[in-house]
């Protein structure tokens, strides 16, 4: 298995959904592993289950769109465990309702956490990784960030914006050993997925018909992206845009 021994390792939203699956991943190849969450408790509980299977995990709460709250999570990391090596900025929230509904308040609170938060959070990697000229970044972008649909224009419009920042970033602070790379996932089987669904939001059967693969993705397919984008098997690999999606983004018919 890749090993990620002794990295230490930031993941913002990762109590539950992809963010814990990478946290899990990581932590089974050895890393440390800071679990961040707007859900403080829901963290302390993820990372207390990873020191019971005798993994090296430590907790913070906090939202990743208050730069106060990114500020005390990276002294934490550096309080802790005196840096950083990798961090997933993975939190998110979606956003989805006819955009003649939508409120200021909804766009802001789209903008704030997809795209200020992977901001703030990149800025303070960044400062440490430069800085010790080394390091690697892994952005949660989606499918939505490639391609539009209709009732979505905020999350389009985040996630697009965090594909452009991730190239942005990488190839500003590749001469200084910082890689930084996106994940852009499909449709895949979390809460979030989930409550939108039943919600009436969105169609399962439509999405499963829409996919090649004709399924929604497993977290660990986003977290085995995520492992391989972190690893030194990926040095070379900067400013991409991963997607994992069954076929998605290069399918034609609607
Ligand atoms: N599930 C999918 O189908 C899918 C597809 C494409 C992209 N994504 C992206 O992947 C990421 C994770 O999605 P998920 O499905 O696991 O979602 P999820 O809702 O299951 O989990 C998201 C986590 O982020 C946390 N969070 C929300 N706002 C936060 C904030 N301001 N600060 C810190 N933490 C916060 C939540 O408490 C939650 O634990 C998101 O960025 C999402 O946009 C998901």
């Amino acid at each position: 298995m890749t090993s990620l021994q002794g990295q230490r390792a930031l993941i913002t939203g990762g109590q539950r959904g992809l963010g814990w699956a990478i946290a899990e991943t990581y932590a089974k190849a050895g890393a440390r592993v800071m679990i961040q969450d707007l859900d403080g408790k829901g963290a302390d509980e993820a990372a207390a289950g990873l020191r019971r299977a005798n993994h090296d995990a430590q907790s913070v709460g906090g939202s990743v769109a208050s730069a106060q709250d990114v500020t005390d999570m990276f002294k934490r990391m550096d309080e802790v465990w005196g840096g950083i090596d990798i961090l997933v900025n993975n939190a998110g929230v979606s956003q989805n309702k006819p955009t003649l509904e939508m409120s200021v308040e909804d766009w802001d609170r789209t903008m704030d956490v997809n795209l200020r938060g992977v901001f703030l959070c990149a800025v303070e990697a960044g400062r440490r990784m430069v800085k010790q000229k080394s390091g690697v970044i892994i952005n949660m972008s989606s499918i939505w960030g490639i391609v539009a649909g209709p009732t979505r224009v905020g999350y389009c419009v985040s996630k697009a914006g965090v594909a452009q920042m991730t190239k942005a970033l990488a190839v500003e602070w590749a001469a200084h050993g910082v890689r930084v790379n996106a994940i852009a996932p499909g449709y895949t089987e979390t809460k979030m997925l989930r409550d939108v669904i039943d919600a009436g939001r969105v169609d399962e059967q439509a999405i499963l018909r829409r996919t090649p693969m004709g399924r929604l993705a497993e977290p660990q397919e986003m977290a085995d992206m995520a492992l391989f984008l972190a690893s030194p098997q990926a040095k070379f690999v900067t400013g991409q845009i991963m997607a994992v999606d069954g076929g998605w983004t290069a399918y034609g018919y609607t």
